[in-house]
Protein backbone atom coordinates (compact mmCIF):
# COMPACT_ATOMS: atom_id res chain seq x y z
CA UNK A 1 0.00 0.00 0.00
CA UNK A 2 0.75 3.21 -0.51
CA UNK A 3 1.06 6.34 1.51
CA UNK A 4 1.75 10.70 -0.23
CA UNK A 5 4.08 12.38 1.96
CA UNK A 6 4.99 15.99 1.81
CA UNK A 7 8.32 16.94 3.27
CA UNK A 8 9.16 19.98 5.20
CA UNK A 9 10.78 21.29 1.65
CA UNK A 10 7.35 21.09 0.09
CA UNK A 11 8.34 17.92 -2.09
CA UNK A 12 5.99 14.96 -2.66
CA UNK A 13 6.84 11.79 -2.31
CA UNK A 14 4.79 8.78 -2.47
CA UNK A 15 6.17 5.89 -0.57
CA UNK A 16 5.09 2.05 -0.45
CA UNK A 17 4.63 0.42 2.96
CA UNK A 18 3.42 -2.88 4.13
CA UNK A 19 -0.08 -3.80 6.51
CA UNK A 20 0.79 -3.18 10.34
CA UNK A 21 3.57 -0.75 9.71
CA UNK A 22 3.54 2.69 11.77
CA UNK A 23 3.29 5.85 9.34
CA UNK A 24 6.75 6.88 10.98
CA UNK A 25 8.74 3.86 10.02
CA UNK A 26 7.82 4.03 6.32
CA UNK A 27 8.60 7.70 6.21
CA UNK A 28 12.00 6.98 7.98
CA UNK A 29 12.90 3.90 6.23
CA UNK A 30 12.54 5.87 2.93
CA UNK A 31 15.14 8.32 4.11
CA UNK A 32 12.74 11.52 4.37
CA UNK A 33 13.43 14.15 6.93
CA UNK A 34 11.93 12.21 10.51
CA UNK A 35 13.65 12.28 13.59
CA UNK A 36 11.18 10.01 15.42
CA UNK A 37 13.93 9.78 18.49
CA UNK A 38 12.03 7.60 20.90
CA UNK A 39 11.72 4.92 18.05
CA UNK A 40 7.84 4.99 18.15
CA UNK A 41 7.00 5.02 21.89
CA UNK A 42 4.70 8.26 22.08
CA UNK A 43 7.51 10.27 23.72
CA UNK A 44 9.27 12.32 21.86
CA UNK A 45 6.75 14.13 19.37
CA UNK A 46 9.78 14.05 16.35
CA UNK A 47 7.60 12.10 14.19
CA UNK A 48 4.87 14.87 13.97
CA UNK A 49 3.07 15.17 10.82
CA UNK A 50 0.10 17.01 9.12
CA UNK A 51 -2.76 14.65 8.00
CA UNK A 52 -4.76 15.72 5.23
CA UNK A 53 -8.07 16.71 6.08
CA UNK A 54 -9.87 13.91 4.27
CA UNK A 55 -8.09 11.53 6.27
CA UNK A 56 -7.94 12.34 9.55
CA UNK A 57 -11.68 11.03 10.68
CA UNK A 58 -10.56 7.34 9.12
CA UNK A 59 -7.75 7.57 11.75
CA UNK A 60 -8.48 5.97 15.38
CA UNK A 61 -8.49 8.62 17.72
CA UNK A 62 -5.39 9.58 19.43
CA UNK A 63 -4.53 8.41 23.06
CA UNK A 64 -3.79 10.59 26.17
CA UNK A 65 -0.45 10.05 25.65
CA UNK A 66 -0.38 11.42 22.31
CA UNK A 67 -2.27 14.57 22.91
CA UNK A 68 -0.42 15.65 25.66
CA UNK A 69 2.58 15.56 23.45
CA UNK A 70 1.20 17.30 20.34
CA UNK A 71 0.12 19.81 22.49
CA UNK A 72 3.44 21.06 24.08
CA UNK A 73 4.49 21.22 20.47
CA UNK A 74 4.50 24.76 19.18
CA UNK A 75 3.65 23.95 15.72
CA UNK A 76 1.02 22.18 16.51
CA UNK A 77 -2.60 22.30 13.97
CA UNK A 78 -5.78 21.11 14.67
CA UNK A 79 -4.94 17.98 11.86
CA UNK A 80 -1.39 17.15 13.72
CA UNK A 81 -0.79 13.87 14.54
CA UNK A 82 2.46 11.57 15.73
CA UNK A 83 3.11 9.35 12.97
CA UNK A 84 4.10 6.19 14.69
CA UNK A 85 0.66 6.05 16.14
CA UNK A 86 -0.37 5.56 13.03
CA UNK A 87 -0.81 1.30 11.92
CA UNK A 88 -0.95 1.35 7.90
CA UNK A 89 -3.82 -0.78 6.99
CA UNK A 90 -5.55 -1.06 3.62
CA UNK A 91 -8.44 1.58 4.96
CA UNK A 92 -5.00 3.91 5.04
CA UNK A 93 -4.10 2.86 1.30
CA UNK A 94 -3.27 6.51 -0.42
CA UNK A 95 -2.96 8.13 3.20
CA UNK A 96 -1.46 11.65 3.07
CA UNK A 97 0.15 13.18 5.00
CA UNK A 98 3.03 16.33 5.73
CA UNK A 99 5.77 16.56 7.60
CA UNK A 100 6.45 19.02 10.21
CA UNK A 101 9.36 21.41 10.78
CA UNK A 102 9.30 20.01 14.85
CA UNK A 103 9.80 16.07 13.05
CA UNK A 104 13.08 17.27 11.59
FE1 LIG B 1 8.67 9.48 19.18
FE2 LIG B 1 6.66 9.11 17.49
S1 LIG B 1 8.69 8.51 17.24
S2 LIG B 1 6.62 10.08 19.43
Amino acid sequence: MKIHVTDQAGAEHELEGLDGWRVMEVIRDWGLNIKAECGGAAACATCHVYVDQQWLDKLADPSDDEEDLLYSTLDKKPNSRLSCQILLSDALDGLKVTLAPSAA
